[in-house]
This record gives structure tokens, C-alpha cells and sequence, in this order.
């Protein structure tokens, strides 16, 4: 549709958690025009829930090797090793100018940071703020500095595409914008980069630890764009989720791997703590583990649950260093003080999204994905603990960088556009990595026919806003912490067929869904479900959270490599 309002700047940042704002802000400090939008407030986005913390090599003793050993083991042989080393080697300083910035981390009364342990680390490596409220608190910190500085931001605007130039170069973004007459309608951002920080998709699935708004759409506008996308059938399940019950929906209470970090127990309905034995560092032992050691125990004893056993942290701790995990428990009825928690596995964490290199640039010349949007390859299979938000700092400030130093390039070589694009083209082959020789051994390119039939048809026709609510029962029955390929073909029919049945109403009526907020989400929602799904389905192994029941361990042999995806427009 034709923007009916439009801004230009030199960037345009989508989305507002810690991965949007750090960007922005490097990208303002650095004398960019910079424009964020996001789809809520400033404050809506997954960081925000975040509660256990942010990791870095900053306790006496530890060191980013460590750190990078830790995060190769979760990652079970698919991190790209040099990603991780920048990761752990500029985490540190990378928390430091966030504390600089303004955010208040837990402290010991020397003033050290006070660091926690959780799954998969053999140190304690682990800030947090306001004992479980790390992200809330990162959050608040960089919203205040985006408003102290003046920077603009458009809330209530929904990403829909990217927009290009006559050479498929980046031109910024359209949007849709709602509620509250800022901009009403569709509009624009023309900006020649555009950072993708849209969060993750975790909404895909009926039960999630991720807000509402985590509804996949970065990943569905960067599809839908021509990039590529990597490793999205791992979609990592949190195995400590307060159980509400085995129909519930939508966000639920996240009870943090800190919590196993300071000492709480798994337990079957016996009080046995059947994750002994299992891994040398039992109910720490890295996300996928224990949501399988759970899941197994739950089949085994026909529970829809298991327990976290923290009575004996007493009172005075959970008050002081877990109070928003104590509220949420009492909120549904549950004293952890008095009585075991009941949890189970939830969707948590996409470790695959939109193909970056080192800098936090895609396969679309100037169009850059940052935090869990992103496949840097700093997650492999299984995203270490706490990482996350490390990562959105980390690569933020790198793509900051890297957008500064191409503006530079820009007005500095005046009417020399077409040749700095030019430039930037080689570079991104060069130094990517992505292409370099006997790297594609190690990825299996897969192109997905696009749903896009004819051209003089919508791509992706606009879906009704309660198939998201199919959508998330498809891809739990089919796709959830279990798979096998007869579930995963299940699956992938039944969301063939609800893309059919928009497709037919558009044949039938010439229409698709009333453009809206609820419309896009699920039909991004239904865009990166299906892809995947097709993942799923081609990597007949087990590997990470990539759990195939019908299929043995992990596959070296075979399957040492990522499943890279990208729509094919040419293709039914
Ligand atoms: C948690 O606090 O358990 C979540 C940490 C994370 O997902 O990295």
C-alpha cells in the first residue's frame, strides 16, 4: 500500500528491547539520523521479562575462554566459534558501558557485581538486577537514555516490508501505524540501513515465556525480503515454566534457571531428583538437557508436570533475590516457601533467525538483524544461558559501527552512491565468512517455495486474526519439545492448509484479511512457522533442542552443518 505519511533518516531501528535501543543509541551518539519504531510501547518486548541476567567473564577467575568453552558445549557443534569469541571477548565491556549507560546491577556490599549461575556454566557468570528483574531494569535504563537523548521513536507502528532500490539495496521500511493518532495508517521510514531488533517468535507455539508481541515478524519481513535465514528449528524450550495447567496459552510465568543456580531441586511428584545422574551438573546441566530430562520423566509417570523443590531457601531469600518469580507463584496460588513449584517445558528462545555476519549484516545489502531476530551464530543449537542479552549488546554496538563507518563512505564520496554500494558488496563477501570456501560444506541451502503463486496476487495474503490460534496448536502438537517426522508432516499440511484456505478467499472474493496488527502477526506468525517446520523436517537427527523422537543422537556424520533457508519467489 502507498505510505500515507513518511520520514527519512539514516537509519531506521525496528523493535525497542536491549538489542533495538543499544543500537540506536550507538547509532545517535555516532551523529546518525536515527529512527526507532516498535510495534507497542518502548518497554513492550521480550527483554523486559527477562529475569535471570546477562553473562560475561567478569567474576575473579573467569575468563572469556571459559565462557566460549561453555557456550560451544550448549551450542552441541553448530556455534560459529569466531561468533562466540567475539561475543565472550567484547561481553565485558560491552556490560560496562550498558552499567555506564545507566543500568543498576545487584551489588555486594564491597560493591562487587553479585554474579548466579545457571544452566550450563561452570562459573558464576551471571549479573542481575533487582535480584530477578535484569531485564526490566535494562530496559528501563535504555529507555530513559533513548528519551534523554531526544531520539525518535514511532510506538504502535508494525513493520510490514522492506523497501529496496533499483539495485535491491536497502530504502528503509514500511509500516503500519495505530491507536493514539501519531501517524495513523501506513507509512514509511527511508533510510538506506535497517536494523532488524524484533525479538523472537516464541508466540508461534501455544505456550510461550515470550510477551504477545513476540510474533516472528522480523524474521517474516526479512523472508519475505529475500534474505536468509538459518537454523530456525531450534526454538528453545525453558524448562522451569510455571505449570498453569496443560491448556494454557499465551505468556506464562517464567521461573528463572537462577533459581537452579542458587541451589533449588527438581523433583518428580515422589520428591526424587531424577536429574541426578543424568549430567555432571544435574539440574544445571545446559536448557535442552533438562527440558528432555523432564519431558522424559513426565512420559515415564504419565505427569503433566514435574516440581522445583526451593523451600529451603527460606523467606528472607526468595524475598530479596527472587521477588518477581515469589509474586507471579502467589498471584496463582503457589507459596514456594512452603511448597514445591510446579513447571514444565514452554517455548522460550528462537537460537536461528535472519543470517548475519560478524557485523550484524544480512544477505540484503544494508538490511542488518540484531538480538534473537539474529542467526550471528553465536547459539548453535541450544543458546547458553543468559547469552542473549550479551548478545544484543554486543552486536548492536557492532552494527552501530558498522553503519557509521558506511555513512562515512556515503557522504564522503558524494555522487559516488552506486560505487560505495558496490563496495560494500565485496566487502560483505569477503568478510562475512558466510561465503567463504568450505563454509558452505557446512550448510545445507534449502530454497522454500514462496507462497506467492502469481504475481498479480498478494505474496502472502493476510490471514484472519484467530488462525494465529490454529497456528499455535499446529506447531505445538507437531513442533513442540517433541517432534518426529510423522508430527512434523502433520503439521506442515495443516498450516499448508490454513495458507490454501487464505488463498481461496482471495481467488473467491479478491480479498484478503482487514489490514491490522492481529492480521500481520499471524500471518508472519503462519510465514515462519511453515519454514520452520520444512527445517524440522529436513534434519532427521537429534541435536540441541532440535529433539526428533523417531531419530537417534546427534548426527556428525551427517548433519554438522545448518539448514539455511530462503523464500523462492520464482516457485509455487
Ligand atoms: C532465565 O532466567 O532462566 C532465563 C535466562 C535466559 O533465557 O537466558
Amino acid at each position: 500500500p502507498a505510505p500515507g505519511w513518511s520520514v527519512t533518516a539514516d537509519v531506521v531501528v525496528v523493535g525497542s528491547g536491549v538489542a533495538g535501543l543499544t543500537t540506536a543509541l550507538r547509532c545517535d551518539t555516532a551523529g546518525l539520523r536515527t529512527v526507532v519504531v516498535t510495534k507497542a510501547r518502548l518497554d513492550d518486548g521480550s527483554t523486559r521479562w527477562a529475569q535471570g541476567g546477562i553473562a560475561a567473564a567478569l567474576g575473579e577467575g573467569d575468563t572469556p575462554e571459559q565462557h566460549l568453552a561453555d557456550t560451544l558445549v550448549a551450542g552441541v557443534g553448530l556455534c560459529d566459534e569466531d561468533a562466540v569469541r567475539t561475543l565472550v571477548t567484547e561481553g565485558p565491556d560491552a556490560v560496562r558501558r550498558l552499567i555506564e549507560t545507566g543500568a543498576h546491577f545487584d551489588e555486594s556490599e564491597e560493591g562487587d557485581l553479585e554474579l548466579t549461575r545457571e544452566g550450563g556454566h561452570h562459573r558464576r557468570r551471571i549479573a542481575h538486577a533487582g535480584g530477578d528483574a535484569t531485564g526490566a531494569e535494562i530496559s528501563r535504563a535504555l529507555v530513559e537514555a533513548v528519551r534523554a537523548r531526544g531520539l525518535r521513536t514511532v510506538e504502535n507502528a508494525l513493520v510490514l516490508d522492506l523497501l529496496t532500490d533499483a539495485d535491491g539495496r536497502t530504502a528503509g521500511v514500511t509500516l503500519h501505524v495505530m491507536g493514539e493518532g501519531q501517524h495513523d495508517g501506513v507509512g514509511a521510514v527511508h533510510a538506506p540501513a535497517v536494523v532488524l531488533a524484533t525479538g523472537g517468535m516464541g508466540q508461534v507455539f501455544s505456550a510461550t515465556t515470550n510477551p504477545s508481541v513476540s510474533t516472528g515478524d522480523g524474521v517474516a519481513l526479512a523472508l519475505r525480503a529475500g534474505a536468509e535465514v538459518s537454523d530456525l528449528e531450534f526454538v528453545q524450550f525453558h524448562p522451569t515454566v510455571l505449570f498453569l495447567g496443560a491448556d494454557a496459552e499465551g505468556q506464562q510465568p517464567l521461573v528463572s534457571e537462577a533459581v537452579r543456580g542458587e541451589g533449588a531441586h527438581l523433583v518428580d511428584a515422589h520428591g526424587e531428583r531424577f536429574m541426578l545422574g543424568q549430567h555432571e551438573l544435574a539440574e544445571l546441566a545446559p536448557r535442552d538437557i533438562v527440558a528432555k530430562g523432564i519431558t522424559r520423566r513426565m512420559q515415564e509417570q504419565g505427569a503433566e508436570h514435574m516440581y522445583l523443590d526451593a523451600r529451603h531457601f527460606g523467606a528472607h531469600m526468595w524475598e530479596h533475590r527472587f521477588p518477581t518469580i515469589l509474586a507471579a507463584c502467589r498471584a496463582h496460588g503457589i507459596d514456594p516457601v512452603t511448597e514445591p513449584v510446579p513447571v514444565a517445558p514452554a517455548a522460550h528462545y528462537a537460537s536461528g533467525g535472519v543470517r548475519t555476519d560478524s557485523r550484524g549484516r544480512t544477505t540484503v545489502p544494508g538490511l542488518y538483524a540484531c538480538g534473537e531476530v539474529a542467526c550471528t551464530g553465536v547459539h548453535g543449537a541450544n543458546r547458553l544461558a543468559s547469552n542473549s542479552l550479551l548478545e544484543g549488546l554486543v552486536y548492536a554496538e557492532r552494527i552501530a559501527a558498522d553503519i557509521a563507518h558506511t555513512h562515512e563512505g556515503r557522504e564522503g564520496h558524494e555522487g559516488r552512491e552506486r560505487r560505495v554500494g558496490h563496495e560494500y558488496g565485496e566487502h560483505s563477501h569477503e568478510e562475512t565468512g558466510h561465503e567463504e570456501a568450505g563454509h558452505d560444506e557446512n550448510r545445507l541451502h534449502a530454497r522454500v517455495p514462496s507462497p506467492a503463486a502469481r504475481p498479480e496476487k498478494p505474496d502472502h495474503p493476510l490471514l484472519a486474526a484467530e488462525a494465529r490460534f490454529a497456528i499455535q496448536r499446529i506447531m505445538t502438537d507437531g513442533a513442540g519439545v517433541l517432534r518426529s517426522a510423522a508430527s512434523l508432516e502433520t503439521a506442515a499440511d495443516r498450516l499448508q492448509q490454513l495458507h490454501a484456505d487464505a488463498r481461496d478467499a482471495l481467488d473467491e472474493n479478491g480479498k484478503t484479511a482487514e489490514p491490522g496488527v492481529d492480521t500481520w502477526e499471524a500471518t508472519n506468525l503462519l510465514c515462519v512457522a511453515r519454514v520452520l517446520v520444512a527445517a524440522a523436517r529436513l534434519r532427521e537427527e537429534t541435536r540441541g533442542c532440535h529433539w526428533r523422537e523417531d531419530r537417534g543422537e546427534r548426527d556428525d556424520d551427517n548433519w554438522r552443518r545448518h539448514i539455511v533457508v530462503r523464500l523462492n519467489p520464482d516457485r509455487t
